[in-house]
């Protein structure tokens, strides 16, 4: 089969991602469009790339109806930056494609005239040919000259295909910040980016140590591989909302981020397994089903993620029926937790509008809503919820 190879920070995708891949398909050059979200970015500080899940659901999300392209998660662990020549390699190796398969870089034709500056070019050409776009208006006779160079002096063969011009660039998409603007982006990925607050101003994340920010990108990446799409992000929301209030409540953001990403990471292991790790601190009785995950997330954030700090381990034990008497980062995280950007199971815009400038309210606001829905089912909330919620009222500043 011929696979074509796409990849590409995808910081947002855009319309004009998508003109690359149907004109590739379209010229019936390429059976097939793999394309690939890069993981850790290349040439640019990583903290100015969004973090790699929402860039790679982004993407799945674009393309998830579009005929003869896959996305591949590939590119999804954390080290150094991948290079093309070692993506293309992985792909071999780990049987994504087969020996079997030609592949096709696909590029843009810009690319052809930096391409001899690439690392090892005669390497790549060995596992891929280039499959280049034309784009109107661009100088064709200058791009089939420079593809006649290449071809000579890396004895190879470089097609073209031609792509309907979409004058759109991810930095100048971001720079605006008009998502509503058409023909820029697919609706789905206009929905996406609303619905996770993405390319926000204030941007939390980069108040974050350096330190930090590299624990977050890993731990990441390990989460893409141990829990669904829909989990991964509202965790990153949730470490990013954590994050934001940790800044505006004056706690630190380092850890709230930290307790936020990884506060739900043992959600979707095996209840026996949960079991297990909730009874190294919980004893003499197995908590219910739906708080089962935030003992053994404790433990497990600390045995798998190698968390050390008990401000952040009890956020994550805590996050969902709270305690009598809340730190500032078990409120954070509890909080965040309930309504991140992507939540939308009632109507937040109350407890929102408390977590602007008053912690606490929010919290008894959150906890009234709760107890509200709880006895519309005829059932109380948790004890530990009741005593916080009581501690919050009593001590609240007139
Ligand atoms: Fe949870
Ligand atoms: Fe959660």
């Amino acid at each position: 089969m011929k696979i074509g190879i796409y990849g590409g920070a995808f910081d947002p995708f855009h319309n004009g991602h998508l003109s690359m891949i149907r004109g590739a398909i379209a010229s019936k050059k390429v059976d097939r469009v793999l394309v690939i979200p890069t993981g850790m970015p290349c040439f640019k500080p990583a903290r100015n790339v969004t973090l790699s899940p929402y860039r790679f659901y982004m993407v799945k999300q674009a393309l998830k109806d579009e005929p003869k392209c896959d996305v591949c998660d590939i590119e999804q662990v954390f080290g150094e930056p991948s290079y093309t020549l070692t993506t293309l390699k992985n792909l071999r190796k780990q049987k994504v494609v087969s020996d079997k398969d030609e592949l096709y870089f696909i590029c843009g034709s810009d690319l052809l005239f930096e391409f001899e500056s690439w690392w090892k070019p005669e390497e790549i050409l060995k596992q891929a040919k280039l499959l280049c776009a034309l784009r109107p208006g661009i100088d064709e006779g200058q791009a089939r000259n420079q593809a006649m160079h290449l071809e000579e002096i890396f004895d190879t063969k470089i097609k073209f295909f031609p792509i309907e011009g979409v004058e759109v660039a991810s930095s100048v998409l971001r720079k605006d910040a008009d998502w509503e603007k058409e023909k820029t982006i697919p609706d789905s990925v206009r929905k996406f980016i609303r619905t996770h607050d993405l390319y926000c101003e204030d941007a939390p994340l980069m108040h974050v140590s350096d330190e930090t920010y590299k624990l977050l990108m890993k731990h990441c990446f390990t989460l893409f591989h141990e829990m669904s799409g829909k989990r991964l992000l509202h965790s990153i929301n949730v470490c990013v909302l954590s994050a934001r209030y940790a800044l505006r409540f004056g706690a630190d953001p380092d850890k709230c981020a930290l307790a936020g990403l990884l506060h739900d990471c043992a959600k979707e292991l095996p209840e026996q397994q949960q079991i297990d790790l909730a009874a190294k601190i919980i004893h003499g009785y197995v908590p219910g089903k739906q708080i089962l995950h935030s003992p053994a997330g404790a433990v497990y954030a600390k045995e798998h993620y190698g968390i050390e700090d008990q401000e952040i381990l009890d956020a994550i034990q805590y996050h969902t029926i709270g305690r009598e008497i809340m730190t500032i980062t078990d409120k954070i995280v509890y909080l965040a937790d309930k309504v991140e950007p992507g939540r939308d199971y009632d109507d937040l815009s109350m407890i929102r509008r408390y977590a602007e400038n008053d912690l606490n309210a929010a919290l008894i606001e959150c906890y009234c809503a709760i107890k509200e829905s709880f006895a519309r089912k005829g059932l109380a909330i948790h004890e530990d919820t009741k005593k916080s919620l009581a501690y919050l009222l009593a001590n609240r500043s007139q």
